[in-house]
């Protein structure tokens, strides 16, 4: 890991509070995130929908899918790219992830 990547990391969550297939939200300076654990590694994707604000972590998670609670617009997890066939929602943004020392840090 390089010294300049860690500059931008804000600890998030514990990681052992959110057991796979969950999700959580987690605000980081202005940005909230929704932080999710796919089979053990985590992901982390702009918490507000893109579509009318729908908060994610409310939504539900299988596999790498995110649906909004919303208006079932969904996202992949792993890159925050728009399901084509929900095209009334649009790619979101995607942070990077680390697990130290028991927490999730998200690089917003
Ligand atoms: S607010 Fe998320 S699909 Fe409408």
């Amino acid at each position: 890991m390089g010294f300049r990547g860690a500059m931008a990391l804000q600890k998030a969550i514990k990681a052992a509070d959110l057991p796979p297939g969950k999700m959580t939200m987690a605000k980081l300076g202005t940005q909230e995130v929704m932080i999710g654990n796919v089979g053990g590694r985590f992901y982390a994707i702009d918490e507000i929908c893109t579509h009318e604000g729908g908060p994610l972590h409310e939504g539900t998670l299988e596999g790498t899918t995110v649906t909004c609670p919303w208006h079932e617009g969904q996202y992949s997890i792993e890159t925050g790219e728009a399901n084509p066939e929900t095209d009334w929602v649009r790619d979101t943004k995607s942070f990077p992830t680390q697990v130290r020392d028991g927490w999730v840090w998200v690089d917003v």
